[in-house]
């Protein structure tokens, strides 16, 4: 997810531009990145002629030469600031483009920051977004003699705009567009063309703001905000020609689109949140999208294939894999444990970092570690990376930040691309490492052909359209809310699971603790009778998953146990067992989803009951106490 701005009027574009971008760099700031339209102008008056002693001649005529108009570009790896120091004083234009970057290929760096330039400079673009097919493009494109100098996927798109560039920018991007598959939200400028600035949407967002004489594109309201509140939302496949004093929307053959103005209301702080009151409940809505951008690329003939991802050499002759992490991605570990064994037939052990790495480990020597770290900087995590590379160990990184020290120092990296994650709660981060976890395991599945060609069809299948469970799970936040409201005074919770969904309880009792500061206990349901049992007292909340419809039954008889203590009990379950869990006095109902998959819709209900539990509790939800968004220390 990155962060790109547009302006082009009357006033000056830089100064609202690295406004936009500050506004923006929520949404990526490993680098940073302005193109400027410098226009033609009198090169300094150089005197013809110089007398004997080598003095400028001052009389006679000069010709008068001009510079030609040329788009400077500024940037820099690392965040907005150091980009600014580059830049110096702010020069004058009518036309600019920046972009602060969240890296989804090519690591943060000078190079592959954005705008990138086609061949001669005079064309400069910014994106958001992925080009899936990128790697055949750039292929072809340097076959054709285009120089490439990053490392990113976005470059590709500049070149094909040169490529078929012969005087009209607007036709040169329509026509690239039509060899570009995946999702974008590109900006575009010509050093030839200063008058417009020609933008381009498909699964990115974008929005164009209308001033006086002056017109803003941008990803996101809160960029452009306190210039005006006047907008048009571009939508997928919307095609916009923008000018100080116009705006032109077409789809992209150039068929024309009418659209309202929508006016903005809200102010903005709330802007940055995308209108949301926190960040955490702004994540929790945005993983559909963080789902579909992880799954963008994996799927090939409807089956989940990440031969893309260069992975494959390490699981040959794999006899184990170890999983491990911290919190909520030890969590999500827990379930990649039984993914993997189910469909790849592997067996697989997770521990917490902290405790793994000072176990004396009888390293099997077929095996991989897999690390999984939302910001790859997770102190007790690399520790175990570099612990398995010094055993010889093959260590495979799952990671929301590219460029990280654990992406870096793994020998193989699989990026989730929920975009970056503000709350120090984590939710879409979470949701995107289960589903690397599906893909995994059923692309070794495939491989190793652990499972039918009809199975792994069908689990892909659902797999494609999880996106849209989550979405109506959703749709159940005041139910929730409400719950929250209910049960907002007290002391002690109890999540209860067999299987995946203890795996799941682990999780939701993690969102309660660490951002409502109620003490909450995940247990496994066959487990309590062994003793917490004791714990169990008149009113205490206790929120059972049910969606193993194997394991139907005896979560039932454990949930009969609880209830003849006085629990309260709130079942989250499949609509298909709703039937079983009558004798519940609550009931959060999931979609039909297959039992294995039910983690990724089965925590959204859990999410969104801690978010309110701590707001109805007055308790900072971004920012709780005593956390950290990252760990870095052990
Ligand atoms: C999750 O809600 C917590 N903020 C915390 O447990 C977190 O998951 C843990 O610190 C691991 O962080 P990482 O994924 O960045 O390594």
């Amino acid at each position: 997810m990155c962060g790109i701005m547009g302006y082009i009027g009357n006033g000056n574009a830089v100064p609202v531009i690295i406004d936009g971008l500050s506004k923006l760099e929520y949404r990526g700031y490993d680098s940073a990145g302005i193109a400027i339209y410098k226009p033609s102008q009198e090169k300094k008056q150089q005197p013809l002629l110089v007398d004997q002693k080598g003095e400028p001649e001052t009389s006679g005529s000069a010709i008068i030469e001009y510079e030609d108009a040329y788009i400077e570009i500024i940037k820099k790896k690392g965040r907005l600031t150091e980009m600014i120091e580059v830049l110096g004083e702010f020069p004058t234009t009518s036309l600019a483009i920046g972009h602060t970057r969240w890296a989804t290929h090519g690591v943060p760096s000078d190079a592959n920051a954005h705008p990138h330039t086609d061949c001669s400079g005079r064309i400069a673009l910014v994106h958001n977004g992925i080009i899936e097919n990128y790697a055949g493009l750039r292929k072809q494109l340097i076959l054709e003699g285009h120089d490439f100098v990053s490392e990113t996927d976005t470059e590709v798109m500049v070149h094909l705009i040169e490529k078929y560039y012969n005087g009209s920018l607007e036709e040169a991007v329509r026509k690239a567009l039509t060899y570009v598959h995946g999702s974008f939200a590109i900006v575009v400028i010509c050093a030839d063309e200063p008058d417009k600035i020609i933008a381009a949407k498909k699964a990115s967002p974008m929005i164009v703001g209308l001033g006086e004489g002056e017109t803003f594109l941008a990803s996101d309201i809160p960029a452009i905000i306190g210039k005006t509140k006047r907008v048009y939302i571009i939508e997928d496949d919307e095609f916009v020609v923008i000018k100080s004093d116009s705006v032109v929307i077409t789809d992209f053959e150039g068929n024309p689109i009418a659209k309202e103005i929508f006016e903005v209301t809200w102010d903005v702080e709330a802007a940055e949140k995308g209108g949301y009151e926190h960040f955490m409940l702004k994540e929790i809505h945005e993983q559909p999208t963080a789902l579909r951008e992880t799954l963008r690329g994996n799927i090939k003939n409807n089956m989940i294939d990440l031969s893309d991802l260069g992975i494959d050499d390490i699981f040959t002759d794999v006899e184990k894999i170890y999983i491990v992490a911290c919190g909520t991605a030890y969590h999500a570990g827990l379930v990649g444990r039984t993914v993997l064994e189910k469909l790849a037939r592997i067996s697989v052990e997770t521990d917490i970092a902290s405790e793994f790495r000072y176990r004396d480990i009888l390293w099997n020597p077929h095996s991989v570690m897999m690390v999984i770290s939302q910001s790859g900087e997770t102190a007790d995590t690399l520790a175990v990376l570099r612990e398995a590379k010094r055993n010889g160990i093959k260590v495979l990184a799952v990671t929301n930040v590219v460029g990280s020290s654990v992406a870096r120092e793994a020998d193989r990296v699989i990026y989730t691309h929920a975009g970056p994650e503000i709350a120090v709660a984590s939710t879409k981060a979470y949701s995107t490492q289960l589903l690397v976890m599906y893909l995994l395991g059923l692309h070794l599945a495939r491989v190793r052909g652990t499972c039918s060609p009809q199975e792994l069809a069908e689990l892909a299948e659902e797999i494609t359209h999880i996106d849209e469970l989550v979405e109506q799970v959703l749709t159940e936040e005041d139910k929730i809310k409400k719950l929250a409201e209910k049960y907002q005074g007290v002391q002690d919770t109890f999540f209860l699971g067999r299987g995946l969904d203890y795996a799941v309880a682990m999780e939701g009792a993690l969102k309660l603790k660490e951002i409502s500061y109620i003490h909450a206990e995940a247990y496994a349901a066959g487990e309590l009778k062994h003793g917490p049992l004791a714990l169990i007292d008149e009113g205490v909340p206790v929120l059972a998953l049910i969606t193993q419809d194997n394991l139907v039954e005896k979560t039932m008889s454990n949930i009969k146990e609880v209830k003849a203590r006085g629990a309260v009990v709130v079942a989250i379950c499949k609509e298909n067992l709703q039937e079983a869990c009558q004798e519940c006095d609550e009931q959060i109902l999931l979609p039909n989803v297959n039992p294995i998959l039910a983690p990724m819709v089965s925590v959204v209900p859990l999410q969104i009951f801690s978010y309110y539990m701590a707001i109805f509790r007055g308790a900072d939800v971004d920012k709780p106490r005593n956390l950290a968004k990252s760990v870095t220390v052990e």
